[in-house]
């Protein structure tokens, strides 16, 4: 009799950032194996644990857990340059990553993708998205123009080169049609790209299908690792300010190569306040004092990019919205710490002309004419104590307390856990059931 998997899905709730990599190693720790499902080398995450610090882009977090399988999943982008590199510092550091896979169904991101990235930021005028810059969008529109080159031809040094040659005859003729192309465009770039990833890469390149039905019927316990946000999401998140893959719970499932009906857990991770990368609108966001205070309280930059990630108070109306396209059943709240010192606000309605808007507006536009309405009650005195590392509920400031339920009830009810984070290491958590 086959057993019963176990299927938890880790996804970001705003608009990334939210601190899912410390969730992924938590839950990483415990699982037979890890999937990373969405997005590319767009995405990063930090972590820290007993191994140390790691910036974490495109290799599943479950890679630092010794005991488990980790798969790059269908619907990665799945950089080459970046995720070599990446496996190298890994190796470097002394961590093992014999446990890596691929399937053979990722997207294989090159720099030519890159090139095209810079060149449709560049001709948008005033729609620019402030992309991260690392081919995500391009490597996506082949993706659904079907003309995207995929992992499974890492097993076939000489397939690659000619599904190259084939690629960059068409995009040549696309966006240099009179002459010009740079480098990216040659196909004698990629020779010893090709070369170094067939030879790291090659074995590792698998068919998910039947490796993941072992794992169902074994009754693993099984991790999907979502990349950034639930409102980046290309079908749900904030149009057209989004990224180019599935961010929600079902997007990621699906990428993953999970049938829906064996999600045990779907874990939302939401920060205690708000933050956005790049263009689009953002209803709380802040441009005072208190934001750079949390930016550099929180170390707010990007993994990837290094920007200065924009800071708002935390925005009900966007949570509401995630948790109505996620339903998730289990909620951690991060960062709380990070709001040690601070007079915290909490944004339950939006203001659009003379009506109070309670729903998320389903476009950009309406979106970006909303204002936040802060009410009496969502103003919180300046949060004191040293919570860090704290564990415990019940040792928590009382008015730290008050500011994390008002946070949580204004998000839904019927969680089956709540977390609440109190620092950068895996253990500084507080849980309650
Ligand atoms: P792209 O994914 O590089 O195409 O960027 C599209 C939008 O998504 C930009 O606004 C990026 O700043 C944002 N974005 C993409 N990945 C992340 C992420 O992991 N965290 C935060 N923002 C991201
Ligand atoms: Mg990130």
């Amino acid at each position: 009799m086959s057993r019963i998997p176990e299927v938890i899905v880790v996804v970001g709730a705003q608009w990334g950032d939210e601190g899912k990599g410390k969730e992924v190693d938590y839950q990483a720790e415990t699982a037979d194996l890890v999937i990373r499902a969405n997005g590319g080398a767009n995405a990063g995450h930090t972590v820290e644990n007993h191994l140390g610090k790691f910036a974490m882009h495109l290799i599943p977090v479950g890679i630092l857990n010794p005991d488990a399988d980790n798969l790059i999943g269908n619907g990665v982008g799945l950089s080459l340059t970046a995720s070599l590199k990446e496996h190298a510092d890994l190796k470097k550091r002394g961590v093992s990553t014999e446990r890596l896979y691929i399937s053979s169904k990722a997207q294989l991101t090159f720099p030519y993708h890159q090139t095209i990235d810079g060149l449709q930021e560049e001709r948008r005028d005033t729609s620019k998205i402030g992309t991260t810059g690392t081919g995500n969008g391009p490597t996506y529109m082949d993706k659904a123009e079907r003309s995207g080159i995929r992992a499974g031809v890492l097993r076939d040094r000489k397939r690659a080169m000619d599904l190259l040659h084939e690629v960059l005859k068409g995009k040549t003729a696309l966006y240099y049609p009179n002459g010009g192309a740079p480098d990216t465009f040659n196909p004698e770039y990629y020779e010893k790209l090709i070369r170094e990833a067939c030879e790291v890469f090659g074995e590792k390149v698998i068919n998910p299908t039947p490796f993941l039905a072992i794992h169902f019927s074994k009754g693993s316990r099984i991790l999907v690792e979502g990349a950034h946000g639930a409102l980046l999401d290309i079908d749900n998140g904030t149009y057209p300010f989004v990224t180019s893959s599935s961010c929600t719970v079902g997007g990621v499932l699906n990428a993953a190569e999970i049938p829906p009906s064996l999600l045990t857990s779907a874990i939302g991770v939401f920060k205690a306040f708000s933050t956005r990368v790049g263009e689009g609108p953002f209803v709380t966001e802040l441009d005072d004092d208190s934001a750079e205070e949390l930016r550099k309280k929180g170390d707010e930059y990007g993994t990837t990019t290094g920007r200065p990630r924009r800071i708002g108070w935390f925005d009900a109306v966007a949570s509401r919205y995630s948790q109505q396209i996620n339903h998730f059943n289990h909620v951690v709240i991060s960062k709380l710490d990070t709001l040690i010192g601070i007079s915290p606000q909490l944004c339950d309605e939006y203001a659009l002309g003379n009506t109070v808007l309670r729903d998320f507006p389903s476009d950009s536009e309406t979106l970006a004419k909303c204002i936040p309405v802060y009410r009496e009650g969502n103003y919180f005195p300046k949060l004191e104590g040293d919570i860090s590392g704290m564990q415990h509920w019940n040792d928590l400031p009382e008015n730290v307390q008050r500011y994390a339920i008002a946070l949580v009830r204004s998000i839904g009810d019927n969680f089956q856990s709540i977390t609440i984070g109190t620092g950068s290491r895996r253990e500084d958590r507080i849980t309650f059931k």
